[in-house]
């Protein structure tokens, strides 16, 4: 199952939930192009330095593992980058558009195709990103393309913040996602867009249980 769409669209959390409902494995894809731009970032890289991220794309090993994380209960999946846990570090504005940036060049796609490949795995696998139906999985059985009006995707993202103690202005978000949607909508390589066969579901004003039970209505018929 792949799950498609911009920033904020709520794909991470979907994703995430239909997975565990199904009991299917993972791929958060933003993260690896997160965790090239994080390596990236400790290495001191040039972004505009193609070659220089494309051997990044290939040297960085980047693991998911499920942890437990000190204060909290249980478990959870953190990333790990070069065997450090950047987890949080991924979530940062910063690498998101580090990995914005990253994500334009070809060869750091296809370094990247294997990879992602590599997590199809029964009994199932729910792939979340820009290019899961369309390039990476165009064979899935099923694809959704999740959409919200950027300002409800500026919303989201602002409370998630403000809960995080983070200070940012509502136009300051705003912008930012205009911004990085027409980047992700107009570069040459794997622009975002909709595979031919997939189901759209725009989630503006929908909650996540809503969203959820659209899709697991796909997966499982009633
Ligand atoms: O989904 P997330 O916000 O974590 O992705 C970060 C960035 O990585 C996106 O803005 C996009 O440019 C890039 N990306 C991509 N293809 C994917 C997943 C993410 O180009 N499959």
């Amino acid at each position: 199952l792949t799950i498609d769409g911009p920033s904020g669209s709520g794909k991470g959390t979907i994703s995430r939930r239909v997975a565990s409902e199904l009991g299917w494995h993972y791929l958060d894809s933003g993260a690896l192009y997160r965790a090239i731009g994080v390596a990236a970032g400790w290495a001191d890289l040039d972004l505009a330095d193609p070659a220089a991220l494309v051997r990044c794309a290939f040297d960085t090993r980047i693991g998911f593992e499920e942890r437990s994380v000190e204060g909290r209960p249980g478990t959870e999946l953190r990333v790990l980058v070069n065997g450090l846990d950047a987890t949080d570090e991924l979530r940062t504005e910063t690498a998101g558009a580090a990995a914005s940036a990253i994500a334009a060049v070809a060869e750091v796609r296809s370094a990247l195709k294997d990879r992602q490949r590599a997590f199809r795995r029964g009994p199932g696998l729910v792939a979340d990103g820009r290019d899961m139906g369309t390039v990476i999985f165009p064979d899935a059985r099923w694809k959704v393309f999740l959409t919200a009006s950027p300002e409800e995707r500026a919303e989201r993202r602002y409370k998630q913040l403000k809960d995080k103690g983070v200070s940012v202005t509502l136009d300051d978000l705003l912008r930012e996602i205009l911004a990085r949607d027409a980047r992700d909508a107009n570069r040459a390589v794997a622009p975002l867009r909709p595979a031919e066969d997939a189901v759209h579901i725009d989630t503006t004003g929908l909650g996540i249980d809503a969203v959820v039970e659209r899709v697991l209505a796909l997966v499982r018929p009633a």
